[in-house]
């Protein structure tokens, strides 16, 4: 049976449309890294705005949970894993919700009745108990003994402070070959949970208060990976058929068996699939020092060492061999798994080759300072060394010393990065500033601003934003570009957002020079192409912007400061003009 095609197909006869899965990276919101539930992207429409396609919609979606990376390698977490999910925006509540759940596990999956159990909200002082979702419970055949009431902690759903919230009913499967026993206990951890269904109703705001919402939503998560486990009557997620050939890949790749390298194995296969995912993603992220760039890197690195305790060849493309069997799993339900493709396999290797030219050199280093430590912790300056000269994520350091019983000066480390940080920016702003003695040293920056300006506004109102005219002066830039709408505040608080976060990221700015039709052929970005010579200068910053241009430029885009929309206006027809500051 595939699970996920018979969850969307189930939910389209009870008139629900199927969305695609949101991108994995949220798009125009900073504030979270990744997204971590189905929910997440429908947010807008919880809260009350109209969905294009209704108001029932189901969807397999795309997540990633990093709350403790590093204790992935046991048998049922992963760091992305599939939601299926339904909603009701504003349609149906409880009684058909829990009726669907009901009616999809035991009908479709066939789950006998006996072996499910759920919790309800057990209320707090602002909700009442609620016995609405117990009765739907109790008319569908689930006895008392099955019900348990849990609080807040439990049973109240919220994605992280604030937003849309609610009540919720969970559905527990007991997974044993034990006898079942009559009363259901949920912290027996032979009962798992299976299904969340939350029921939506309030909102609560960034002070804690809570206020109703403009309709009743449903908002359901079921964990893909978790659920075909149960159906396929195994304890250990990585024995399914979603994993069986990926294990298989490393077990012929390694030639070790499973059993007695397990937690290596899933690290590699769960650790890879992310890196597949992630880079795969449009947001176009790649192995960097911050932020999911530094996630990507740490998954791969931390891959690459569990190859090594297996005694793979991590000088081979052992990585592509098991992201190419990954992408054969997943191609035909994502597009994107299939159309990046290339930049995925191309992301290992790079990082892979990497990592590998000092792998070898500090894990002896490690070797070397553990015979010669002569307390339990490694040092802040041997971690440093670590990371600076041999490339080991700090994490990767403290979960091999942890191996050892050490521990790591965290705190220490972190000091030193941030001297480090600060010492090679104002390195390379003094560098700079005597390579440029013709130009301002804040019009260069404004320069710079600008090409970042333009970036933003692809990314957040249009690809098809260009450049119509720009003029700088030492006081502010002025931008043209072609656009067909008045932007909206939301859109000009995230333009400037993202700028801000590029600016945070001190991503590097770089030059290269080649002939008019390759920097065309690379997809860089050009005013008036016919204008420009057949030799130009490509600026690149970091992987968010490529433009023709004659410069000049700042070396790191920390260098800018704080950026600041003033102004948004017409200019002429199908054209908008911004005016921004640096402060
Ligand atoms: N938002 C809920 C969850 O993530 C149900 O989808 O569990």
């Amino acid at each position: 049976m595939n699970l996920k095609n018979e969850f969307i197909e189930f939910f389209k006869s009870k008139g629900h449309v199927q969305i695609p899965s949101a991108p994995l990276i949220p798009e125009n919101d900073p504030s979270v890294l990744f997204n971590t539930a189905g929910m997440q992207p429908l947010i807008p429409y919880l809260m009350g705005k109209k969905h294009p396609e209704g108001t029932r919609l189901c969807d397999y979606q795309k997540c990633v949970r990093l709350t403790d990376l590093d204790s992935i390698g046991d048998k049922t977490h992963h760091t992305f894993f599939e939601m299926l999910g339904n909603w009701s925006l504003g349609d149906y509540f409880k009684k058909e919700s829990i009726g669907y759940s009901f009616e999809f596990l035991t009908k479709v999956l066939k789950i006998p009745v006996e072996r499910l159990a759920v919790t309800v909200f057990a209320g707090n002082e602002d909700i009442p108990r609620d016995e609405v979702a117990a009765n739907v419970w109790r008319s569908l055949g689930i006895s008392d003994n099955r019900i348990a009431y849990l609080g807040v902690e439990d049973n109240f759903w919220i994605a992280g402070d604030s937003g849309p919230c609610g009540g919720d009913t969970e559905i527990f499967y007991f997974r044993s070959e034990d006898p079942i026993p009559d009363k259901f206990d949920p912290s027996d951890e032979r009962w798992v949970e299976i299904w969340n269904n939350v029921f939506m109703e309030f909102n609560k705001d960034k002070d804690g208060k809570i206020t109703e919402l403009p309709q009743k939503n449903v908002d359901t998560g079921m964990g893909l990976e978790r659920v075909v486990a149960v159906l396929e009557g195994v304890t250990d997620n990585y024995e399914t058929s979603i994993w069986k050939d990926i294990i298989a890949k490393i077990e012929e790749i390694s030639g070790k068996p499973y059993q007695g390298n397990e937690i290596s194995m899933r690290i590699i296969a769960d650790h890879i699939r992310t890196a597949v995912f992630i880079s795969a993603d449009y947001a176009g992220i790649k192995p960097s020092n911050t932020d999911q760039g530094y996630i990507l890197r740490r998954l791969i690195r931390r891959a690459i060492r569990h190859a090594k305790k297996l005694e793979i060849d991590t000088n081979s493309n052992f990585m592509e061999q098991i992201a190419l069997e990954i992408i054969k799993k997943y191609e035909d339900y994502y597009e994107e798994i299939k159309t990046n493709k290339n930049v995925v396999l191309e992301v290992l290797k790079n990082e892979g080759l990497k990592f590998n030219r000092t792998l070898e050199k500090g894990l002896k280093e490690f070797s070397k300072l553990l015979k010669n430590l002569d307390s339990k912790i490694i040092d802040k300056d041997n971690a440093f060394k670590l990371y600076d000269t041999y490339g080991f994520p700090i994490e990767l350091t403290e979960e091999m010393a942890k191996e050892n019983g050490l521990s790591v000066d965290i705190e220490g480390f972190k000091e030193k990065f941030k001297a480090h940080q600060e010492l090679s920016r104002t390195a390379s702003a003094g560098k700079f500033k005597g390579g440029l003695a013709s130009s301002g040293e804040i019009e260069t920056k404004y320069h710079t601003a600008t090409h970042l300006l333009n970036a933003a506004l692809k990314k957040i109102v249009s690809k098809d934003v260009h450049q119509k005219g720009s003029n700088i002066t030492s006081e502010r830039m002025r931008f043209d570009f072609s656009c067909d709408h008045k932007l909206t505040d939301e859109e000009k608080r995230s333009v400037e957002a993202l700028v801000n976060e590029w600016i945070m990221e001190d991503l590097p700015v770089t030059m290269e020079t080649m002939s008019k039709k390759d920097a065309v052929a690379s997809g860089a970005e050009a005013m008036f192409i016919e204008k420009y010579a057949d030799i130009v200068n490509v600026y690149s910053i970091g992987d968010v912007s490529k433009e023709i241009c004659g410069g000049p430029h700042v070396q790191h885009t920390g260098e800018l400061g704080k950026f600041k929309i003033i102004k948004e206006e017409a200019s002429s027809a199908g054209v908008r003009r911004i005016k921004a500051i640096l402060e």
